[in-house]
């Protein structure tokens, strides 16, 4: 995660941005460290990166690339390459900082957009990846080259719902949020073969950032949680948070947008296998 120290809504690269709209950055910096204490209050530990003040989005941390720590290979970082020219310098610092934490940085190629985990999640073995407005679809095919994700790319069609963290939550190995508004009818057939158990969301929910919410174990932080979604999240026995992100709203970015998950394994063996438990008192054969 990233602090909010210099950020704004300096400019405007997504439909929820207005630069007449003023942040309040001390109550932006409240509701950022609300979201840390939440995050580490349900168990997860938060490494921080410095904020660079000519980059404002840069607290949006899901962007800076992609994360794969492979338990047989160095950790691999694939950075980011940013749609518009506001946020490219972001490129160079994340690749810095994680070269700084020992990952192998690799690169896209220079003309491709791909806006990291904020369009790409990986589920049940594959890595759904959005395009359109901020990824290019030759993007989706580099990054199963560099990382051998299985990537299944799905076209994004509401310019609201830009990125594919604003669509699609993995909950656990079975289960999702899912907002069919966000794409077309092939990338609904794709999420459908792909997710056992979907919570599907309303336009309504969609639109108030339902998705975007960071699951760490069983707890599910949310920026907003409508209670349809809540108390279908509790009924499979997650617990819900909701954290107030007022203020990154007003940026068009919600919970999930704040953070960067570093537990990810991409391809390649999974970093601890799950093993059934052994059968007692039964043979075989
Ligand atoms: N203002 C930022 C932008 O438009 C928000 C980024 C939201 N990030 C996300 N992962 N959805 O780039």
């Amino acid at each position: 995660m990233c602090p909010p120290v210099h950020f704004g809504v300096l400019y405007e690269i997504n439909p929820w941005m207005h630069k007449e709209v003023v942040v309040d950055r001390d109550r932006a910096h409240e509701q950022w460290k609300g979201l840390v204490a939440t995050l580490r209050g349900a168990g997860a530990e938060v490494v921080v990166a410095e904020p660079d003040p000519a980059v404002p989005d840069m607290v949006f941390t899901a962007n800076a690339g992609i994360v794969n720590c492979r338990a047989d290979a160095p950790h691999q970082f694939v950075p980011a390459h940013f749609r518009f020219p506001e946020r490219q310098p972001e490129t160079e610092i994340f690749a810095r900082w994680f070269a700084g934490q020992g990952f192998t940085v690799d690169r896209l190629p220079v003309a491709l957009a791909h806006e990291g985990a904020g369009d790409a999640l990986p589920f049940r073995g594959s890595l759904l990846s959005g395009y359109r407005f901020r990824s290019d679809l030759p993007a989706t095919a580099e990054l199963a080259r560099l990382t051998g994700a299985a990537v299944r790319a799905v076209e994004l069609v509401d310019e609201r719902l830009y990125h594919i963290d604003l669509t699609f939550c993995p909950l656990d190995d079975r289960r999702a949020m899912a907002a069919p508004m966000g794409w077309d009818r092939y990338g609904r057939t794709v999420v459908e073969a792909l997710v056992p158990e979907p919570l599907w969301l309303t336009d309504d929910e969609a639109l108030a950032f339902s998705a975007n919410s960071v699951v760490v174990g069983s707890t599910v932080v949310m920026a907003t949680t409508p209670p349809r979604v809540g108390r279908q999240l509790e009924a499979w026995g997650f617990d819900v948070v909701t954290c107030d992100v007022s203020e990154f709203l007003k940026a068009g970015g919600g919970c999930r947008c704040l953070t960067l998950a570093l537990d990810v394994s991409l391809g390649g063996p999974p970093r601890s296998p799950a093993r059934p438990p052994e059968p007692s008192g039964v043979t075989t054969g």
